[in-house]
């Protein structure tokens, strides 16, 4: 099935689900857009989240996407339902997956979930692990200072251990086994959050599983196409051989270009060797 996959963040967060997508899935083509302008969504009220959303995954429709990921934990929590209504194709959040995550992994059932405000006050991890696990113990906490360290860029600096340790260093003394990762900007701070919480505790995103669900459901859609297409000529298999090998990513995002780039140059270096890459400010 043509068309690339959709992916939006508030910012440079999603690009850790799109570093999955592009490992699970090398053959799809991705639009991305970072709302960087206007990051970071926790702190916003819930009803401007809803109306951000649902202008950003209309306006993606112009690149006909086959699907449509909404990599920002907040922008799941309060929006997802509501712009699932109002499309025709499937859209995927990245709570669901990122509690079935963290369910495979707990021994214990001792779950600690960070996030945004937005997504903490929701308390949409909670329902999704006691919809799976009624006997799971969940604490959870809002790390509103980590989203802006993303952006800046600055997650590998010495200022970033300090500002972990301070919001979750005295989570150390719960009897946690799993940390849930509830914002797509955190897998940035992996190593300092991993430094802070110790080896026992193992860290949940759910980029992983996200990138699984989303695979699952081009499989279902290319099945569902291929009943309905009469045999493919070899003509055919050799136009979608070039369209394949003709893949091209493109990279949007609304605020400041040059440090968008520079981020996602850096995290998806590997990744995006020689494919086709364009990066534009909207
Ligand atoms: C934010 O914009 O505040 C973070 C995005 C997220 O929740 O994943």
């Amino acid at each position: 099935m043509r068309g690339p996959i959709a992916v939006f963040d508030s910012g440079v967060g999603g690009l850790t689900v799109v570093k999955e997508l592009l490992k699970q899935l090398p053959q799809e083509a991705i639009v991305y857009f970072g709302d960087t302008a206007r990051a970071p969504y926790g702190p916003r009220p819930k009803q401007e989240i809803i109306q951000f959303t649902e202008e950003i995954v209309h306006d993606l429709q112009r690149y006909h996407p086959k699907l449509v990921v909404i990599a920002c934990n907040t922008a799941t929590a309060v929006a997802l339902d509501k712009v699932k209504k109002e499309l025709s194709i499937p859209i995927v959040g990245v709570i669901e997956p990122g509690a079935r995550a963290a369910l495979k992994a707990t021994k214990t059932g001792y779950i600690a979930v960070i996030g945004t405000e937005g997504t903490i006050k929701s308390k949409a991890y909670d329902e999704a692990l006691l919809t799976h696990a009624s006997n799971v113990r969940i604490m959870s906490q809002a790390c509103p200072a980590f989203v802006p360290l993303v952006e800046k860029g600055e997650y590998r600096s010495s200022k970033a251990y300090s500002v972990v340790q301070e919001a979750i260093g005295h989570m150390r003394s719960y009897p946690i086994d799993c940390l849930i990762l509830g914002c797509t900007h955190y897998p940035f701070l992996s190593d300092t959050i991993a430094k802070v919480m110790g080896s026992d505790v193992k860290l949940i995103h759910s980029a992983e599983e996200t990138a699984r669900e989303v695979g699952g459901i081009i499989a279902e859609l290319n099945k569902k196409k291929l009943e309905g297409t009469a045999m493919i000529s070899s003509q055919q298999k050799r136009t979608k051989e070039l369209q394949r090998s003709e893949i091209v990513h493109r990279f949007i995002c609304s605020g400041d270009l040059t440090t968008f780039r520079a981020i996602a140059e850096e995290w998806l270096g590997l990744e995006l060797k020689k494919r086709k890459v364009i990066y534009e400010r909207k």
